[in-house]
């Protein structure tokens, strides 16, 4: 077995306190977060990784109804859109990511709080520091261990996504425009927590540099446990501020 657990699934275990490990995967609409949560996952897993994907909205039987509320019902004042994002993210912090990561998970998230900085916060102009406020008294200031921004252009986001549109993808290449920089924002503020990659590579090479950060994010973090307490799990190391 390496450092990283690779080939017993075992993970180093994780600074903070739950063991499990938390990776999200965000973007602008047609950048291709499903495929990369699905070859991430298709990967860990077939290294022996115990892996739990989810999604916001959604995730939860509550989360699918506020899904189907914002993305295919009427119009949505902003202020209740960002409302019912939080809800949404409350409500699946609580019942699925921080279980997953108490029972030592690697759980990987199709979307997370920096979706509504970006999209609420910058898209819709309800400002990014009470956007952040919200979210982080929402889930009790869970945080990330990689975020995975997969960087799209407006026009190549409209491209992929074709003819069929929900509520937010309807909205005009300014607002994507808008919600991209908000994305490149926020990673730019914390490197070490984010990998940005371009979304017009191929599929298969993305998810190389997904993994490749990744396994390096637990290398870390085992040589950190090597000087210290060893990992619980023995493998992969346990992840980092969880609040
Ligand atoms: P997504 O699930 O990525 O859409 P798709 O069905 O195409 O996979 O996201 C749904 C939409 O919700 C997307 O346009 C982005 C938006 N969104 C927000 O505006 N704020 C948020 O907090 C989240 C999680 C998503």
């Amino acid at each position: 077995m390496d450092e990283t657990g690779g080939a017993s699934g075992a993970l180093p275990a994780r600074r903070g306190t739950a063991p499990g490990w938390f990776v999200c995967f965000e973007g602008g609409d047609g950048a291709g977060k499903t495929t990369q949560v699905r070859l991430l996952t298709d990967e860990l897993e077939r290294r022996g990784h115990p892996v739990l994907v989810t999604r916001e909205p959604g995730g939860t039987r509550l989360g699918e109804q506020i899904r189907d509320l914002l993305l295919h019902g009427g119009h949505v004042a902003p202020r209740a859109e960002a409302l019912l994002y939080a809800a949404d993210k409350a409500h699946h912090v609580d019942q699925v990511v921080r279980p997953g990561l108490a029972a030592g998970q690697v759980v990987v998230t199709d979307r997370y709080t920096d979706s509504s900085i970006a999209y609420q916060g910058m898209g819709r102009g309800l400002g990014r520091d009470e956007i952040r406020r919200l979210l982080h008294w929402a889930v009790r200031g869970l945080l990330p261990d990689l975020t995975i921004v997969l960087d799209v252009t407006p026009e190549t986001g409209r491209l992929r996504r074709g003819p069929v549109h929900d509520r937010l993808e309807a909205e005009a290449d300014e607002f994507h425009a808008v919600v991209r920089q908000g994305f490149l924002d926020l990673a730019a503020r914390d490197p070490a927590r984010y990998l940005v990659l371009d979304a017009a590579n191929p599929p298969e090479e993305i998810a190389r540099q997904v993994l490749g950060r990744l396994e390096a994010v637990w290398a870390a973090a085992a040589h950190a446990s090597a000087g210290g307490r060893r990992s619980r799990l023995g493998g992969i190391p346990t992840s980092g501020e969880r609040a």
